[in-house]
């Protein structure tokens, strides 16, 4: 259940709730000082507490720096049962994805608290910024909780959470809340979707899912069953499905205003399940490989918040799906299949997959003519070697593709390290026998895929790819993806759009 926000001009200490957050500007700083107000704030937490707090607060040698922390139970003398006292530092020197990380903070210590309501109390100045704080919180607080019964399922789950500002409520303040809520909403559903086991999760019940949410939502969806796809001669996309009784498919959701600004197309991996198929994968962490479907889930969960944030830009999110398994009908190295763009490629090791949907559905893809062309895919273990897994590694095929991505990504936060298109490497994809091989040898793993994806890219020109292997693969330390969090990219990918529709001067949408 998505987490209801309500945003109030009003005293936090007044407010009845589980556990009351208040953030605070550095203690004595020039926030700290002239916006006497946040002071009140704990001066009435103090009064109540009868001097416990500042008792507490000196012990603590608590200063309100950033990422300074105090809590303590309030014994039932305020309204809330426990207060919790978060710093922000000096004012100005924030960023927004420090303020989301402080909110994940909010979200993770709820749960610890087995809190159902929380207030959030917010000093002056936060106003414009609502949204990092209220994404944060939704995307801290999240669990895949759907397969727990009995004494696993979670006693409580955070509902409710009320924030509180200074000043009065205005439209714009709104907004934020509700731009927050829209994007967070996108990243825990590319979390829900990944996290579902492949026995659930193939690409039949996997288009349903989309479908369900592009018709909430009021998007246009097509599903290209497997007969379209044989009819298209979708043959790469074919083959990697051919193992599997679960027929691969390709769906395609868009948003479509009346007078956009740019067009942008998104392409995810979907592979429910990765066995390796012939090349068979070892059996340590193979289970891991249901969330090989991530760039996908991402995909539908953009388009989620697209649909929420309705901005000026075309969006189309299109992703290719399949289950890599091994069987009497599955394809094998030494294999030539022609692609959907007319390439002819020899398959060398059935675990590279991801690259040969991903090929037909870029082929497909490049025919809206898209200003900006995205794909993302949880492509390599090579990507995981080299950046670990907390960073996803992209690509761009132009400059000004790479100064677009770079500066969403400088606006989400998220760890993504551009790597380059080693033209030298590329040499390792000639076939004897067919136009390309589709693995390179041993090195450059990441960037061999990279290279291979670009030559379906057609006269697409503004490519960026992202190999999101690392946090898409469930990583359990990174602030915002919490136990089983993926989803990994979604947020840069908003502010790729929001930035489209921003264009040089008008305002984003709801904000
Ligand atoms: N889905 C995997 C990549 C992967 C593995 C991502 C582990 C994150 C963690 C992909 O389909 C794959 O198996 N790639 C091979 C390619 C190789 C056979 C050229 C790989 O990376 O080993
Ligand atoms: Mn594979
Ligand atoms: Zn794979």
């Amino acid at each position: 259940m998505p987490i209801k926000f309500t945003l109030r001009a009003a005293d936090p200490t007044k407010e009845s709730a589980d556990v009351l957050s208040i953030f605070v500007w550095a203690l004595g700083s020039a926030g700290g000082k002239k916006k006497k107000s946040e002071k009140t704030v704990l001066d009435a937490v103090d009064k109540a507490l009868g001097g416990q707090l500042s008792k507490q607060i000196k012990k603590d040698e608590f200063k309100g720096k950033k990422d300074q922390v105090l809590s303590m139970p309030t014994f039932g003398k305020l309204k809330a049962d426990r207060v919790t006292i978060y710093g922000l530092g000096e004012p100005g020197v924030i960023s927004d994805g420090d303020l989301r990380t402080l909110g994940a903070k909010v979200g993770r210590a709820a749960n610890g608290e087995k809190a159902k309501r929380i207030t959030v109390g917010l000093p002056e100045g936060l106003e414009s910024r609502l949204r990092f704080v209220v994404e944060g919180i939704e995307l801290g607080a999240y669990r895949f909780t759907k397969y727990l019964t009995g004494d696993r399922k979670p006693k409580a789950e955070l509902g409710q959470v009320t924030l509180t500002i200074e000043g009065k409520v205005s439209a714009s303040h709104k907004a934020q809340v509700e731009l927050g809520q829209s994007v967070a909403g996108g990243v825990c559903l590319a979390r829900d979707l990944s996290n579902e086991p492949p026995n659930e999760l193939y690409p039949e019940s996997f288009a349903e899912a989309a479908s369900k949410m592009a018709k909430a939502a009021g998007l246009n969806v097509k599903v290209l069953d497997y007969k379209e796809i044989v009819r298209r001669g979708m043959k790469l996309l074919q083959a990697v499905g051919m193992g599997s009784d679960r027929k691969p498919n390709l769906v395609h959701m868009s948003w479509t205003p009346p007078n956009p600004k740019k067009k942008i197309v998104f392409v995810g991996k979907g592979i429910t399940f990765d066995t390796g198929g012939i090349s068979i994968k070892p059996a340590a962490g193979m289970g891991e490989m249901k969330h090989d479907m991530s760039g996908a889930a991402n995909v539908v969960g953009l388009m989620q918040a697209i649909a929420a944030i309705k901005p000026d830009v075309e969006v189309h999110g299109i992703y290719a799906a399949a289950e890599n398994m091994p069987s009497g009908n599955a394809y094998r190295p030494g294999d030539i299949f022609t692609s959907l763009d007319g390439k002819t490629v020899e398959i060398v090791n059935t675990d590279a997959e991801g690259r040969l949907i991903l090929a037909d559905a870029m082929a497909y893809a490049r025919e809206l003519e898209p200003d900006l062309f995205v794909d993302n895919a949880t492509l390599t273990g090579a990507c995981v070697v080299a950046l670990g897994n907390t960073c996803s590694g992209w690509y761009a095929a132009t400059e000004e593709a790479a100064t677009a991505f770079q500066s969403a990504i400088k606006a989400s936060g998220e760890n993504m390290w551009r790597l380059p298109l080693l033209e030298e490497l590329r040499d390792q994809l000639k076939s004897d026998c067919a136009d390309l091989k589709h693995t390179g040898d041993r090195w450059g793993g990441s960037i061999t895929a990279a290279l291979f994806l670009r030559e379906f890219i057609g006269n697409a020109k503004n490519w960026i790819h992202c190999d999101v292997a690392g946090p898409a693969m469930a990583d359990r330390s990174f602030a915002w993806n919490p136990k089983g969090g993926t989803g990994h990219g979604v947020i840069t990918f908003v502010e790729l759009v929001l930035d489209a529709h921003r264009g040089s001067s008008s305002p984003a949408p709801d904000a």
